[in-house]
């Protein structure tokens, strides 16, 4: 069993863009530029954000936070958005989801700038990803693919199971393995909550990525011999143990699952930093003007 190290992978892809921006400053061009809009203040979303921010600043990129309380109007954050869309010194931006129930975050998302759309939520993004576009793929699917081809697993002919179909994470790692290229080609199943019998599924998986929000549900039970098993899961979950009160619990049973697998990504420190390093990678692309000019 080999253990899939984002936190590394993320590290390396930060020394990457870290020398990227140097040289782009070297040759008189200007600090790339990530905005974040946080609504209200969800313990979640602020350590996230704060992480994205952090990182920015570890590659050199320049960071803006605007912050708006939990009762900010629908109009309002649209003018944040506006806002940001026509900020020239910007050149790509974020708004951490999830948004209070009286936003209809669908509206929030169709407004970002599609050039500025770093977290490629948007449904123009979406449909480019699907139809094989140069386009912003969202973090976490785009992370989970760049562990994939930096670990070199074999994926050509393999049977790819996904558990979720959320938009930002199941329904995009599905099309994303499916894809004819080397670090894809899997045949895919999607289960989600109305899949009777996952298991019989997932037995039969050589790669199963787990995106369901359920700690532990994944068991080894479930899982084949030699499988790889990507665990999304990121549930809070209380804990004596920690300075914080709690713990990140993945989709996956750890302990039990992992002898039997070739490879397998530890919650925290797999997926959750390439999130991150995605993130990045896309504000790059966005201040090179690599997909939109
Ligand atoms: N909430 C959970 N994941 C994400 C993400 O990747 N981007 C944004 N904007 N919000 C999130």
């Amino acid at each position: 069993m080999q253990l899939i190290d984002g936190k590394k992978i993320s590290l390396q892809l930060q020394e990457e863009i870290s020398a990227e921006v140097k040289k782009i400053i070297a040759s008189g061009g200007k600090q790339p530029h990530l905005a974040a809009v946080l609504v209200g203040n969800d313990g979640g979303s602020e350590t996230y954000v704060a992480a994205k921010i952090k990182a920015c600043e570890n590659v050199g990129f320049k960071s803006t936070l605007i912050r708006h309380d939990s009762n900010v109007t629908e109009a309002e954050l649209l003018a944040t958005v506006n806002k940001l869309n026509a900020d020239k010194d910007i050149d790509g931006y974020i708004v951490q989801l999830p948004l209070p129930k009286h936003i209809t975050e669908q509206k929030i998302i169709e407004a970002v700038d599609t050039a500025k759309d770093v977290d490629g939520f948007h449904p123009i993004n979406v449909g480019r990803m699907v139809l094989n576009l140069p386009t912003y793929i969202s973090a976490t699917p785009n992370g989970i693919v760049e562990l994939i081809k930096r670990y070199k697993i074999e994926t050509i002919g393999k049977h790819c199971v996904v558990i979720g179909r959320s938009n930002i994470v199941g329904s995009p790692m599905s099309i994303l393995m499916a894809k004819n290229n080397v670090f894809a080609n899997c045949t895919v199943t999607i289960c989600h909550s109305k899949t009777k019998d996952i298991a019989s599924f997932t037995k039969q998986a050589d790669i199963i990525i787990c995106a369901l929000g359920k700690p532990e549900f994944l068991t080894a039970d479930m899982v084949k011999q030699g499988a790889v098993v990507i665990d999304v899961g990121t549930t809070r979950v209380a804990s004596a143990e920690t300075k914080s009160g709690f713990k990140l619990k993945g989709d996956v049973k750890f302990e039990e699952v992992a002898p039997k697998c070739s490879y397998i990504t530890p919650v925290p420190g797999g997926v959750g930093p390439m999130t991150i390093a995605s993130l990045l990678m896309n504000t790059l692309l966005a201040a090179k003007k690599e997909i939109y000019r």
